[in-house]
């Protein structure tokens, strides 16, 4: 039957992918939950869309890297598919379907697993989760403050404090507007962008080499360098006074400070994100230290709802990916220990007692306790080191003696104390 799978297959599962272990599965949903609270308490309900979708949803011209990553594949009638390297256009599919029947402003979360042929670094994988926050439908720049705001709630419910993280907040109209000021050709901007989202990975020699390769001359990199090195609103305005960007930033930054976030943020003129589709703020969340990649990005989309779907909707949202946060948090000592637990474990003494140890489980249960009948039988001694193993609260043993008086004995595992309590109690 499987005649050649003992030559092909590794144990391993596929390049970049993970499995998830019980002892992972418990920090995933304990991250998760995390997740769903943050969105929860900001007022988002939570959606979900195909994990794959028509691969054109996905194809952008302009040169993206996510693009180039997309796993797709043809269904058995030809039709071009794709695994969902983001969540953001079923997001924008999703709504575009249902016209305007949707009130605005909508506010959504999902977490979607979501799949890129990425090169394999750390921090990068082929496959992660990724937590959206998205609200759609309002022009105002206090929704990109909300979703900012959500993302420092969450960082900080996970026991990371300002100094162990930054978010680094940019608008692309103000880094457009300086361009254009200093002369580079508005054509070559997108270009100049996606070099830019790669500052941070490569060297700088390199930077000015990539700027090169796509058409830059010396002085226009010369000036790219000097514009990149601008560090406040003040010097920002001398150079293009009228910049509605600025203004955009500055009230960003207000609306941050009333929530008393002023110190999670900074002004990073080098942030751009590597998505052609973000048209205002963009921002990205790093350690303090920088010592991995991104913990999470996002920005305001405002035309891509015209550009899939031919309606006009202005949005704004945030995709934070389960894999980075896990190693800062694991490498800060925050991650939970999360052990297996359960409330009762069963012990009946013999076949006898057997009915009523099934009857007194099933009673429990119906309470929504959790509780271990053991399925093969086993000696007093194994079955109680069998309960502390799986951190079991009470053991519950039912005994003929205890019985005959209509008791059984519970024993609490961790006060190592034990009483008689009588079967109505549990039946009832
Ligand atoms: P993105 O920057 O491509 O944006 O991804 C957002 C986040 O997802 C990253 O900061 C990182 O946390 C995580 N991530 C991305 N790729 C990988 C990977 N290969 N391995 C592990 N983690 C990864 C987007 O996807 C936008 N659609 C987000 C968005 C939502 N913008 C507006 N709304």
């Amino acid at each position: 039957l499987f005649s050649t799978i003992p030559h092909i297959m590794e144990w391993t599962p596929p390049r970049g992918t993970r499995d998830f272990y019980p002892d992972d599965m418990r920090i995933r949903q304990w991250l998760f939950e995390k997740f769903r609270q943050t969105s929860q308490v900001f007022g988002f309900e939570e959606y979900d869309a195909p994990i794959f979708e028509s691969l054109e949803l996905f194809i952008r011209k302009g040169g993206e890297e996510i693009v180039d990553q997309i796993y797709h594949f043809k269904d058995k009638s030809d039709r071009d598919l794709a695994l969902r390297p983001e969540m953001t256009p079923s997001l924008v599919r999703m709504i575009v379907q249902k016209g305007n029947a949707i009130p605005k402003p909508i506010k959504w979360f999902a977490i979607p697993q979501c799949f890129r042929y990425e090169r394999m670094s750390k921090g990068r994988r082929r496959e992660h989760f990724q937590w959206n926050l998205d609200i759609i439908g309002e022009p105002s720049i206090r929704a990109d403050a909300e979703v900012i705001g959500a993302v420092i709630h969450l960082l900080t419910s996970l026991g990371l404090s300002k100094n162990d993280f930054s978010v680094h907040i940019n608008n692309r109209k103000l880094l457009k507007d300086l361009l254009s000021h200093e002369g580079i050709r508005e054509d070559k901007i997108t270009d100049v962008f996606l070099v830019i989202d790669k500052l941070d990975k490569i060297p700088p020699e390199t930077f000015g080499e990539l700027l090169k390769e796509k058409g830059l001359h010396a002085e226009d990199i010369k000036t790219i360098f000097e514009v990149l090195k601008l560090r406040t609103f003040a010097d920002i305005k001398k150079r293009i006074p009228q910049s509605q960007a600025v203004h955009e930033l500055e009230e960003l930054f207000k609306y941050l400070t009333h929530y008393g976030y002023n110190d999670y943020c900074t002004f990073s003129i080098s942030v751009v994100r590597g998505l052609l589709y973000y048209t205002g703020t963009v921002f990205e969340v790093f350690d303090r230290e920088k010592k991995f990649r991104a913990i999470c990005g996002g920005g305001r989309y405002d035309n891509l709802f015209h550009d899939l779907g031919k309606i006009d909707l202005p949005a704004i949202g945030v995709g934070f990916g389960d894999v980075v946060i896990t190693e800062v948090l694991n490498d800060k000592n925050l991650l939970p220990k999360l052990t297996k637990h359960i409330d009762y474990f069963m012990i009946p003494f013999s076949e006898n007692e057997m009915e009523i140890a099934y009857t007194i489980t099933a009673a429990l249960r119906k309470q929504n306790n959790s509780v271990e009948l053991p399925v093969s039988s086993m000696k007093m001694k194994k079955a109680l080191a069998l309960a502390l193993e799986l951190n079991a609260r009470y053991a519950i043993i039912v005994a003929p003696e205890e019985l005959k008086r209509n008791k059984v004995i519970i024993k609490n595992l961790s006060e190592h104390s034990e009483k008689e309590i009588d079967l109505r109690l549990l039946l009832s």
